[in-house]
């Protein structure tokens, strides 16, 4: 007899399934398949399930209350050594879901062995997993509001500032810095949006769906829905124990974050370039070598780009995971957690470090205006000048082309050419004159200062109605950063 045989009357800690089965499991498979060092971050979330189950069973007269109160009694004391580190695992903790209700077993005696009635892991964690998400989803939608909000001051501060607005990174139209980072801001916006409409998809109880078909007993899911704080209960038990749909919006909507928090740090790479010189990082946001003492680099930047793959293969994982499930759970649904984890960790803290940048870095508006100034991102401004005499705008285009080519090959500056064209002339010489091409974006949405002191306007009603969103009732901050769960053991 193998180790691995040994007899379960032997093999000190009991399995769950202890009652079927003739040997302990294999430390293999208790190796393969442990999921404790990952899942006890759902703790308090499992503590606030098994009280609302153990509530019911009561009111179902499963459980006495003299039970019940045992039962809950055992759960706080639970709560209590987990959260002052006393808690101890032991090796058969196969995960926090065993590992919580062997202690109140321990503690609540006879009553203890009572907990797990009418419920399964598979509704328990599912349950587990939405109380997860609803908050860590709103407390990083918290977390993309702050950011939106030091872009907007930013954007605010930025006064007329102004710089080239680029397609294809070629210098196209001069726009607003204000308008330029409100672009970035209203991408977070939409994050926040997505982000909400996520959590009131995952806004649906699991608990009483059982392994997958319900139960026999009395239990009453929509009580424990309520309880919970759920806004509704499952309608279907197979589909509440199998659905992770909520896992993979959570992780696309953290990776889009990611993709827009990538995009803003690859423009800040760029502009803290000595070729664009827009941007100093204060060197508390920045690296330096460890071989050439004159660099100053956009670490924080590059990373915030960098994470974004990691987040789009988080959601990959969970989506390919997913995919060839039959109904209803399979342990596969575990791999659910560690992607689901670490995509909200990396957002949270790229979101903090990209914030901390923004805020203290040096924004050179002269820099930005200089490359702005050339004539040449004026020339749409040239081409309808001819427009609005009459001109139709293809034959305008080919008109200012045309100069531009001519400049170039002749070296004669476009001034001098736009001076002496006929349709142009001295009259069009106004438009190259500098800061002028920036303050004749005038329509609703665009670059120059009328729209852009109305989108402002417009960014600060989206941030309070945001800000509403996520603190309804003035509770600001109700579940704020360090209320957040980082697992029972790491406090
Ligand atoms: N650790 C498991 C998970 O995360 C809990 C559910 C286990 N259920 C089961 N039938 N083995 O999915």
């Amino acid at each position: 007899m193998t180790d691995d045989q040994e007899p379960l009357a032997q093999a000190g800690a009991q399995v769950l399934w202890h009652g079927r089965f003739g040997t302990k499991p294999a430390d293999a498979l208790l190796a393969f398949s442990a999921s404790l060092p990952f899942d006890r971050r759902l703790a308090f979330d499992d503590i606030a399930g098994s009280r609302a189950h153990v509530r019911g069973l009561a009111r179902g007269g499963i459980l006495t209350d003299v039970e019940a109160s045992a039962v809950l009694d055992a759960l706080d004391t639970v709560e209590e050594e987990l959260r002052a580190g006393t808690f101890v695992f032991v090796p058969s903790d196969e995960d926090i879901h065993t590992a919580i209700e062997r202690r109140v077993t321990e503690l609540a005696g006879p009553a203890g062995a009572k907990l797990h009635t009418g419920r399964s892991r598979n509704d328990q964690v599912a349950t587990d997993l939405r109380l997860f998400v609803k908050r860590e989803l709103r407390g990083v939608a918290r977390e993309v509001v702050e950011l939106q909000a030091t872009l907007y001051d930013l954007a605010k501060q930025a006064g007329d500032a102004y710089l080239p607005g680029y397609t294809h990174l070629q210098r196209a139209q001069p726009v607003l810095l204000a308008h330029h980072l409100l672009a970035h801001g209203w991408a977070f916006a939409r994050d926040v949006d997505r982000m909400l409409a996520t959590v009131a998809r995952a806004d649906v109880a699991p608990l009483g769906a059982g392994a997958l078909a319900g139960s026999s007993l009395p239990l009453d899911p929509a009580a424990t829905a309520a309880e919970l704080g759920f806004a509704s209960v499952f309608r279907n038990s197979l589909d509440a124990v199998s659905d992770r749909d909520f896992v993979a919006e959570a992780l696309f909507d953290l990776a889009l974050v990611g993709i827009h928090l990538s995009r803003l740090g690859e423009e800040i790479v760029l502009w803290a370039t000595e070729e664009f010189g827009f941007l100093r990082l204060a060197d508390e946001y920045a690296t330096g070598s460890s071989m050439l003492p004159q660099k100053k680099n956009p670490d924080v930047a590059e990373l915030a780009r960098g994470k974004a793959g990691r987040l789009v293969g988080n959601l990959t994982s969970v989506l390919v995971m997913l995919k060839g499930l039959p109904l209803a759970y399979n342990r596969d649904l575990q791999e659910d957690k560690e992607p689901l984890f670490d995509s909200i960790d990396q957002v949270s803290l790229a979101i903090a470090a990209l914030t901390g940048l923004l805020r203290t870095a040096d924004f050179d508006t002269d820099a930005m205006r200089r490359a702005a100034d050339s004539p040449l991102v004026a020339a749409t401004d040239l081409a309808e000048f001819l427009v609005a005499r009459g001109m139709p705008f293809r034959e305008a285009h080919a008109v200012v082309g045309t100069l531009v080519r001519e400049s170039f090959e002749s070296g004669r500056s476009l001034r001098e050419l736009v001076a002496a064209h006929d349709a142009l002339g001295a009259d069009a010489l106004d438009l190259l004159v500098p800061g002028v091409a920036v303050v004749r974006r005038t329509t609703p949405g665009g670059a120059g200062p009328a729209p852009v002191a109305r989108q402002l306007k417009q960014f600060e009603e989206q941030l309070a109605a945001s800000r509403a969103r996520l603190d309804p009732a003035g509770l600001p901050g109700q579940v704020g950063r360090g209320e957040r769960s980082r697992g029972a053991d790491s406090g």
